[in-house]
């Protein structure tokens, strides 16, 4: 045998062991999923059927310029349930939506309202007692359902890649972050360690990590929060993925590191034309980042539009007590804040009206009875509201 092509069959055995290793490690364990997408579900659709909302057909069939490609990820009639001890909670019930590439798609909502479910399911991450249907979840024209495990996880990390809500629990505190990074491009790409590393060293410096060289051998608690979520980035980036779920990446990070990732994010977006799915709670975050966004109520698409009408013309009560609640320099009143009283909806309980009905000003008394449908609002957005702004015109 050729000292060539033993070099070959040394390198491959090693790239077969780290696989194994991965496959087995505790860190892939708990991000693999026990996911059952295959039954499509019956009975209400949540309001979220993109093509049967009332007037959706007067929607721009064609990306406006702030959606900018063609779809590269059609979800309809997503759901995620829970069966626990106590019933079963119906985290995700029925979302529908597209994203189109190089856009970024903002997902706000309050806490629980199902913002990182729906995007762990999308990723094949939901584990049992959590089960995931869909009508379909299509990725650059392949359904995902039913793809077995071994095909998902090819996407999950190289074509798909996620920036999980908490960066201290995704970093392996026992592995450099330069390991870390290079394990997918030796999983996915095939490298050489010796490549990886050289690869995960000029991911580093482009998400801004200072002395990348010095730093690629350096453990997660070397560095601060906001580097932290940066390697987190880096790792997402890794095999140059066609969309990235960050979710919430800059909670808990001063304002000015917050306004470069966010930076970051829209820059990379621009050289690499990736799609995004920002998942935050902060309208700011959104105000400044996002071309579409989608505003979730208890585990529902409560509104759905470009960025600008959502801030100018909210379709949904919802929406406009959230902008209600937090501050805005272009605010015409007197600055007061209104905080939207009471809670969300018990996700366990089967819904029979309109969700966010004990806390909404507008209701009437169909509200209690009807579950809202998804309808056009304006040209370019969709709410799930019967009753405001409707009798106006
Ligand atoms: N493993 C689980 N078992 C039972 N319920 C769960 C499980 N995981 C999530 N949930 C429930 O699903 C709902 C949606 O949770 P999710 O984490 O998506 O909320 P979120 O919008 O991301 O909130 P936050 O802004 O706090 O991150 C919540 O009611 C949550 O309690
Ligand atoms: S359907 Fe009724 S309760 Fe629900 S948001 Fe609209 S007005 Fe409020
Ligand atoms: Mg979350």
């Amino acid at each position: 045998m050729s000292r060539k092509k033993r070099r070959r069959d040394r390198q491959q055995k090693k790239v077969e062991k780290r696989k194994k290793k991965a496959q087995t490690s505790s860190r892939s364990s708990r991000r693999q999923a026990v996911v059952d997408v295959s039954t499509p579900s019956v009975g209400d659709k949540g309001g979220a059927d993109l093509e049967n909302a009332r007037g959706a057909s007067k929607l721009p069939s064609k990306p406006t310029k702030k959606t900018r490609g063609p779809v590269i990820l059609k979800v309809r009639n997503l759901r995620t349930d829970f069966h626990t001890p106590n019933g079963v909670v119906h985290a995700v019930q029925g979302m529908s939506f597209d994203l189109h590439k190089g856009e970024i798609l903002g997902i706000v909502g309050e806490s629980g309202s199902g913002k990182s479910v729906t995007n762990l399911s999308l990723m094949g991450l939901i584990r049992k007692p959590g089960v995931v249907t869909a009508d379909t979840l299509e990725f650059d024209g392949q359904f995902l359902q039913n793809l077995p495990d071994a095909q998902m996880r090819k996407i999950r990390g190289k074509r798909i890649a996620m920036i999980f809500q908490d960066p201290m629990t995704s970093l392996n505190p026992f592995l450099t972050v330069g390991d870390q990074i290079a394990e997918s491009l030796e999983l996915h790409e095939n490298m050489s360690t010796e490549q990886a590393i050289k690869k995960a060293t000029s991911l580093l410096e482009d998400v801004g990590i200072p002395d990348p060289a010095g730093r690629v051998h350096q453990y997660p608690h070397e560095f601060s929060g906001g580097m932290r979520q940066r390697v987190m980035i880096a790792m997402a980036l890794a095999c140059d993925p066609e969309i990235l779920i960050a979710d919430e990446p800059t909670t808990a990070l001063d304002v000015t590191i917050q306004a470069q990732i966010l930076e970051l994010l829209k820059r990379l977006r621009d050289q690499r034309g990736m799609a995004v799915i920002l998942i935050t709670h902060d309208l700011g975050v959104v105000a400044g980042s996002c071309d579409r966004v989608i505003v979730m109520y208890a585990g529902r698409i409560a509104e759905q539009n470009e960025t600008r009408p959502i801030f100018k013309n909210p379709g949904h009560p919802y929406t406009a007590a959230l902008l209600k609640s937090i501050p805005r320099i272009d605010s015409s009143g007197k600055g007061e804040l209104h905080p939207i009283e009471g809670m969300p909806p018990d996700l366990s309980k089967t819904l029979v009206g309109c969700p966010f009905e004990p806390r909404c000003e507008h209701r009437e008394a169909s509200c209690k009875t009807t579950i809202p449908q998804l309808q056009a609002h304006g040209s370019t957005g969709l709410k799930a509201c019967d009753v405001a702004w409707n009798k106006k015109g």
